[in-house]
């Protein structure tokens, strides 16, 4: 290939990689079920690596400083992920398989994603606190963040 090709290929290239990365939200699924999918499977981490930070506070697991700030890391990755996998027409009952969203999500959307919010903010003090070294302050930030899943879970997940 001459120089002047590959110029032109990486041109055209560029832009579809920016459109790519910078819309997370148009993440694509091929299927509707491949969205319910993808959203348990971060709640499922979400919901170990909040296991193992539990642990901790309640002593079952040592309390070990970098551990303890990875894990609280891990939780601030995934926590961003699941609110791109609720497209519409992905409520309880309309996909195959387990799917516990309410179509409350979808009807009052506002509320769900400023529960989502105030749960990614609980996590960012979750992560202030892993970095701090105290571990009175690890037991508050994860008391904390628990509350916020469980609000959203109250109002939006099937019991
Ligand atoms: C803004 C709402 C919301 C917040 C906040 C939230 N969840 Fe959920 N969670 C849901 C919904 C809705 C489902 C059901 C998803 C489905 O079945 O497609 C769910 C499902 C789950 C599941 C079950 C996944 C499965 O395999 O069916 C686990 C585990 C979980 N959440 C853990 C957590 C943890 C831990 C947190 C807090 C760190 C959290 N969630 C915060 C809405 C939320």
């Amino acid at each position: 290939m001459s120089i002047q090709s590959l110029r032109f290929s990486l041109k055209a290239l560029i832009p579809a990689l920016a459109l790519v990365t910078a819309s997370p939200a148009m993440a694509q699924f091929a299927k509707p079920e491949d969205a319910v999918k993808y959203r348990q499977s971060a709640f499922v981490l979400m919901g170990a690596h909040m296991g193992r930070l539990a642990a901790v506070v309640k002593g079952e697991t040592p309390y070990n400083r970098d551990e303890v700030v990875r894990n609280a890391a891990v939780i601030g990755t995934l926590s961003s992920l699941p609110w791109q996998a609720f497209p519409a027409g992905t409520e309880s009952g309309k996909t195959p398989g387990k799917n516990d969203a309410l179509p409350v999500i979808w009807t009052e959307n506002a509320k769900f994603k400023s529960a989502a919010d105030r749960m990614q903010a609980a996590v960012a003090e979750l992560n202030t606190a892993a970095q701090s070294g105290n571990p009175e302050n690890l037991k508050k930030a994860l008391g904390a963040t628990s509350q916020t899943c469980k609000a959203c879970h109250d109002d939006f997940r099937k019991k």
